[in-house]
């Protein structure tokens, strides 16, 4: 039986508790600081999808981003990634404000936008070789292969996306971003459009991989379950526009949590309902009021007490 060790109450990190911005450079791999996305609206006006975000993460920390549709979350993805400029504020990258696109950070889109024309290795490889433009032919392929192994496609090197599954393209799109070994992964919904089975399957091989290799990663879901299972540190956005970082709620469940025995784990149930609570209701009341003392660049980090469903799953268990 598990022993009943609750968790430290709930608690707002105090803003003296934060180093300061650019004084945690050891433990802040990747740090947004201060970004807005503004567009312009009719009238001459213009459109604040969020501003003034703050973010540090640490290197191999999964994050995971949840907040209704239209709050931002894929804007924020791009700014990371540098497919996007913000309208305001920076993103530092392992110390260097990031100004456009690079091989260090892989992105994995929902849709696995795959070469048609090149085999699985062939869509591998290709990344492969923009990462080591210098590495020979076999070099480039021995790569690839370790890569489509990783994800469970050895075998498959030679089928075309025409050939695989949904599932298998996303395969295909995770072995691609895994393959040029970046800082940081970045996935946009990734598992979405995936069949309840295979999501399930992908979700533990994207676990595996980003434990064993200590992948730094910032993914955006709307799955509540999926962030628990996968996410160090789960990011909770207001609705939009003038979406803000509500809370950071931290993962009190063991590193070794399983998808499968995830119910039975003590801190589950609180943890859920938590998030649900957060989406169903306090999404909008908290871009409309914020808190006494709320501070955008120190948003207030969550970490929950025991409920009586998880007392009582930690004593079945
Ligand atoms: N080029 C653009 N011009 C004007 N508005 C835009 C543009 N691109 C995005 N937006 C707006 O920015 C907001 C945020 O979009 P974004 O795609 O980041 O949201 P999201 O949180 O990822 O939503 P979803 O969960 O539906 O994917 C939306 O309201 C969207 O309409
Ligand atoms: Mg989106």
């Amino acid at each position: 039986m598990n022993a009943l060790i609750p968790f430290p109450a709930r608690r707002a990190m105090r803003p003296a508790e934060l180093p300061e911005p650019g004084r945690m450079s050891s433990d802040k791999f990747i740090s947004i600081e201060g970004i807005a996305r503004r567009y312009p609206a009719p009238g001459g006006k213009q459109t604040t999808v969020f501003e003034n975000l703050w973010l540090p993460m640490r290197r191999g920390e999964f994050v995971c981003m949840i907040g209704h549709s239209g709050c931002g979350k894929t804007t924020v993805l791009n700014i990371l990634a540098g497919l996007e400029a913000p309208s305001e504020g920076v993103v530092i990258a392992d110390g260097k404000a990031i100004e456009g696109p690079s091989l260090d950070r892989a992105v994995i889109f929902q849709g696995h936008a795959l070469l048609p024309w090149r085999t699985v290795l062939g869509n591998v490889a290709y990344a492969v070789s923009s990462r080591w433009r210098k590495a020979s032919r076999a070099e480039i392929e021995e790569r690839a292969r370790r890569a489509i192994a990783l994800v469970g496609l050895a075998g498959s090197e030679h089928k075309r996306p025409a050939e695989l599954s949904g599932g298998m393209k996303q395969r295909v799109g995770i072995a691609r971003a895994l393959s040029i070994e970046p800082k940081m992964l970045l996935m946009d919904e990734p598992f979405s459009a995936l069949d309840a089975l295979t999501r399930g399957t992908l979700q533990d091989e994207v676990r595996r991989i980003c434990v064993e290799t200590g992948q730094t990663v910032f993914m955006i879901t709307h799955d509540v379950d999926e962030s628990i299972y996968l996410a160090d540190r789960i990011v909770l956005m207001t609705n939009g526009p003038g979406a803000k970082v509500a809370e950071i709620v931290e993962n009190p469940l063991p590193k070794d949590r399983t998808r499968t025995g995830l119910h039975r784990q003590p801190g589950y149930y609180a943890l859920r309902n938590h998030l649900i609570d957060f989406l169903v209701s306090r999404s909008k009341t908290l871009r409309d009021e914020s808190p006494p003392g709320y501070d955008q660049r120190h948003p207030p980090v969550v970490r929950l007490t025991l409920t009586e469903a998880d007392a009582a799953a930690a004593a079945l268990g």
